[in-house]
């Protein structure tokens, strides 16, 4: 049993399942249950803003804390739902989370339950990635199915697959993940297909594990590389980081460390296309460019120009966009996280776009949306065809899914007139300030309660 085991050096002495007191909200500003944007676009954008950490490194980098009882520090947190989402998960779990601006402190020394509830996982998918960390350090861990969302069906058969490679015991019981495991040992994993946080998953549990541990077909997204610095930096020893061979030798145990969480390339794309889509320019200072390859080759192939030059990264969109095709695909491919907002700049576009999805089904959520402002867009299967409209105009809408929500504030941005987005709460979880940002670049942009 895991509780009388001598080698995992901070096994639980008895998990305890408990019910944490509500917490107060890490910033009341992001609880946006019932808020609006009103846009009113058809205006060039013009200015500069500055692009947050990424929560798509952030979410896993926080989540590490699980695997040490020293402090991690991770600095460049953005301000977001699903950041708040996941501090209040490991608060449950008996973490104490000190944050402080964009700077979070966290020390996994006192954990007292190793379960993730169904109330807090339902909201956010990524709570997922607590289950390597907690069966690798705990030896058990009981986490709810994240069960269907709005884009798919996203199953989490991968997760379950490697950890049982590295030895853990696996089962479903009640709508839960529950694992169990003397100490994890190094395997040689091959996931069916690239999976982000189910390679990150496996490399945290894998850190902890007796041996060596290779994952083939691993994502090479940057945030899992940013993964696994913060790992290394914590005493991992993580090969191949950004390739899809990844090798790492366990170690006994990790330490405390200081680590900056990587500039978010799915805010920097979404705000690079907002330009595209309405005209303009802006300067985005903190990005990295590097990370965009695949985003900015189709925004230049739009007509925008963009200058990556200096540290700097500027966009000057001074035509009608051309409408391009695009296929998603894993890193360093297409991100399916920009599929939505490329959706919306083929909108208003000059000539056809076909933008074909290969992540996710049903991700199309927010065409219906779009069609609402005047697009035009036909789906067959996963390729939506977009045939460019001289102007959209602005209408009521509704946000459905993060990116969805993006879209919609970009093709607000592009139409005529006045567009109110509804249901922004989704648009608050993965994007810190995005009004603010947009009325510094000069839109008419507005949150209303
Ligand atoms: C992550 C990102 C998300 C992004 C996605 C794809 C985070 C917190 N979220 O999500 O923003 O859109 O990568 O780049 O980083 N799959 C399975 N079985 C599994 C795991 C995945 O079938 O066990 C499938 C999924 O249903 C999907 C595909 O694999 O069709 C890729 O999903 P995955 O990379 O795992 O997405 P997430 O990690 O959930």
């Amino acid at each position: 049993m895991p509780d009388a085991l001598p080698v995992a050096p901070d096994r639980l002495t008895r998990p305890v399942q408990f019910r944490a007191p509500a917490l107060p909200r890490d910033r009341p500003h992001i609880d946006g249950a019932m808020d609006k944007l009103r846009i009113r676009g058809g205006t060039r954008l013009d200015g500069e803003i500055t692009v947050s950490g990424a929560k798509n490194a952030a979410l896993p980098i926080l989540v590490a804390s699980l695997l040490t009882a020293d402090e991690l520090i991770a600095e460049n947190v953005p301000e977001l739902q699903d950041v708040a989402t996941t501090l209040k998960l490991l608060r449950q779990m008996g973490v104490s989370v000190e944050r402080s601006g964009n700077t979070v402190r966290l020390k996994a020394d006192a954990v007292t339950q190793t379960e993730a509830a169904y109330e807090l996982v339902k909201t956010m998918r990524a709570s997922i990635l607590v289950l390597g960390p907690l069966v690798a350090r705990f030896g058990s861990a009981r986490v709810s199915l994240p069960g269907g969302c709005a884009i798919g069906a996203r199953p989490v058969d991968q997760h379950i697959k490697g950890l049982e490679a590295l030895g853990a015991t696996i089962r479903i019981e009640n709508g839960f993940v529950v694992a169990q495991a003397e100490r994890l040992r190094g395997a040689r994993i091959v996931t069916d297909m690239v999976t982000v946080t189910g390679t990150e998953n496996l490399m945290m549990a894998a850190a902890l594990a007796k041996g060596e541990t290779v994952i083939e077909n691993a994502a090479r997204e940057p945030e899992v590389a940013d993964l696994a610095n913060a790992l290394n930096a914590m005493g991992a020893r993580i090969r191949g980081v950004g390739t899809s061979r990844i090798s790492i030798e366990g170690v006994e145990r990790l330490h405390g460390a200081t680590h900056r969480v990587m500039p978010d390339r799915i805010e920097t794309g979404t705000f690079l296309t907002a330009v595209a889509a309405a005209g303009g320019r802006a300067t985005l200072r903190g990005a990295d460019p590097r990370t965009l390859d695949s985003v900015i080759d189709k925004l230049r192939e739009a007509g925008a120009q963009i200058d990556t030059q200096n540290g700097l990264l500027r966009v000057d969109m001074s035509q009608r966009a051309n409408a391009i095709s695009l296929r998603t695909a894993p890193y360093p491919e297409f991100p399916t996280d920009m599929q939505a907002q490329f959706i919306a700049l083929n909108s208003s576009a000059d000539g056809v776009g076909k933008v074909t999805e290969t992540i996710f089904e049903n991700r199309f959520m927010h065409v219906h949306e779009l069609q609402r402002l005047g697009a035009d867009i036909s789906i067959d299967g996963n390729t939506a065809t977009v045939r460019g409209v001289a102007r959209l105009t602005g209408a009521p809408v509704m946000a459905t899914d993060l990116r969805a929500s993006a879209s919609l504030v970009v093709a607000a941005l592009a139409a005529a007139g006045e567009t109110v987005v509804d249901r922004i709460y989704h648009l608050d979880r993965g994007y810190e300030r995005m009004e603010s940002k947009l009325a510094a670049l000069g839109a008419d942009v507005v949150r209303v309660k």
